[in-house]
């Protein structure tokens, strides 16, 4: 059977049936703070959590009976009145246990917008491959206040993003990539120009073509534009390592289980841009999208070999595994060229971030404080949170050469992902604000609006930060 990637029209389709208007005849979900909350029922529901011995904890739910025996109403534990703070997605626990059908918020929601976001997002599965459709689709009236295209473009991006990631790498290669990014500029009026396989020596991107050679999917450059040329410039570069054998250095079996996902940086830049786009910020918006498989054969780049860059520095290979920040470079040196006022890197670079962090924490990179603090707190609001990390310039050192300008893995591998972060550091010089993102780009293990799988990790949370920043 023939399996047919999703485009943007077929998931904007889905997410508007998902989306209905207010008015809907549909089953009323009841936030219940504390035990206290249950008063508001009546006595045979009280009778029914009491007989569940439903708790109201934070993300628990229970579906009540109606008169007739049908679903009633659902009860969604909040686990206290400040829910919203400490978990901003919290209605995506709703889908999983419900059933298929149509729902409303019968409280007034916080943030309207990002409760009805938490339901879509968890609503996401991978369908691509299975040949019977087992979606149960549970559609939500859409909370007033909160506003119907927002919503749909925010989760449009979120289901966009995870359906690269998700795509194994036989389905998904740096020629699938650019379509992807193709489909993205003629769905909202941007441009795309691509620098392919030889082509990549001759326009100077020499480190891409190095990671990339290795594999008969020619590596590319892909750049997207859109927007005014006057407006604020924003540049997003993406890491996209469509397959990640670790190269001579070849990973292990179970290091490289996942590595389809190593384009989650693509894939978060890309669904960001799709929210800028269809949002219509303000912004000159360019997305640099470096696409290779690093593989192994014959004519694999080297540990021991030396690199000239595209501006001229010359790196030290110590590992081949190491292959993200090369591709990343030759993208932010041609990124800075133009001195964007914000540069920023989404890339699943270093195993070190995990270790640090974890799964779901993605390191912050950033000089700027102000720029940093806001979008931490910004990342923290809408639920999408980062963790500041610093580009501590005393271990710049540990990227010291013997034979050439730098090495690109710091001797002994302290500090994997600072080290990593400062190796693309020195690639930016012009660009007014640089920041990192060092993200995973799969959840392990569900959480609230984010289903088991491939996750743009930190796109909503640069949107959420633009929107503010330019007052959309
Ligand atoms: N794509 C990996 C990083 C990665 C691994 C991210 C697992 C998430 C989960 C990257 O290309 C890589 O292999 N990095 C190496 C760098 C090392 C050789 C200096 C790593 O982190 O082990
Ligand atoms: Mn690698
Ligand atoms: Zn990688």
């Amino acid at each position: 059977m023939p399996t047919k990637a999703m485009t943007l029209e077929t998931t904007r389709r889905k997410l508007e049936d998902l989306l209905l208007e207010p008015g809907a005849e549909a089953v009323p979900i009841r936030l219940i703070a504390s035990e206290d909350d249950l008063a508001g029922l009546s006595e045979a529901e009280r009778r029914w959590v009491e007989a569940r011995g439903w708790k109201p904890a934070q993300g628990a739910v229970l579906l009540l009976p109606g008169e007739g025996g049908g679903l009633g109403a659902v009860l969604l534990g909040t686990g206290g009145k400040d829910w919203a703070a400490k978990a901003p997605m919290l209605t995506g626990a709703l889908s999983g246990a419900l059933p298929e059908g149509d729902y409303y918020f019968a409280d007034t929601m916080p943030d309207p917008e990002l409760a009805a976001l938490g339901f879509l997002a968890a609503g996401y599965r991978f369908t691509r491959y299975k040949t019977e459709s087992d979606q149960k689709p549970k559609r939500l009236v859409r909370p007033e206040g909160a506003d119907r295209d927002r919503v749909l473009a925010l989760a449009q991006a979120l289901y966009f993003g995870r359906d690269l990631i998700n795509t194994p790498a036989s389905d998904l290669g740096p020629a699938e990539l650019e379509a992807a990014v193709r489909d993205l500029a003629d769905t909202f009026g941007g441009s795309v120009k691509v620098t392919e396989g030889e082509t990549l020596l001759s326009d100077n991107f020499p480190m891409i073509h190095a990671v990339g050679r290795a594999s008969d999917r020619p590596p590319r450059l892909i750049d997207l534009r859109w927007g005014a040329d006057n407006a604020p410039k924003v540049t997003v570069v993406g890491k996209g390592i469509c397959f990640d054998t670790g190269g001579l250095n070849i990973k292990s079996g179970a290091g490289m289980g996942l590595m389809k996902k190593d384009m989650g940086g693509a894939a978060a830049a890309l669904a960001f841009a799709l929210m800028v786009m269809r949002e219509k910020l303000p912004v000159r918006l360019r997305v640099l999208i470096p696409a290779a498989d690093n593989s192994i054969s014959g004519n694999a780049f080297r540990p021991g070999d030396v690199l000239t860059s595209r501006n001229g520095m010359t790196v030290e290979i110590g590992n081949t595994d190491a292959e993200g920040r090369l591709v990343l470079a030759d993208a932010l040196s041609l990124a800075d060229e133009e001195a964007p006022d914000y540069l920023i890197t989404f890339a699943t670079l270093t195993g070190a971030a995990r270790v640090a962090l974890g799964p779901d924490l993605p390191p912050l990179y950033a000089d700027d404080d102000a720029f940093a603090g806001k979008l931490l707190d910004v990342s923290h609001a809408v639920g999408d949170p980062l963790w500041r990390m610093p580009f501590w310039a005393n271990y710049d050192k540990l990227l010291k050469s013997n034979v050439a300008d730098v090495s690109h893995i710091s001797e002994g591998g302290f500090a994997g992902s600072v080290t990593a972060a400062l190796f693309l550091k020195r690639f930016v010089k012009d660009a007014k604000r640089f920041a990192h993102l060092d993200i995973y780009g799969w959840v392990p293990r569900e959480q609230y609006g984010r289903p088991q799988g491939g996750e743009p990790h930190a796109a909503r949370a640069l949107f959420q930060f633009f929107r503010e920043e330019l007052g959309s």
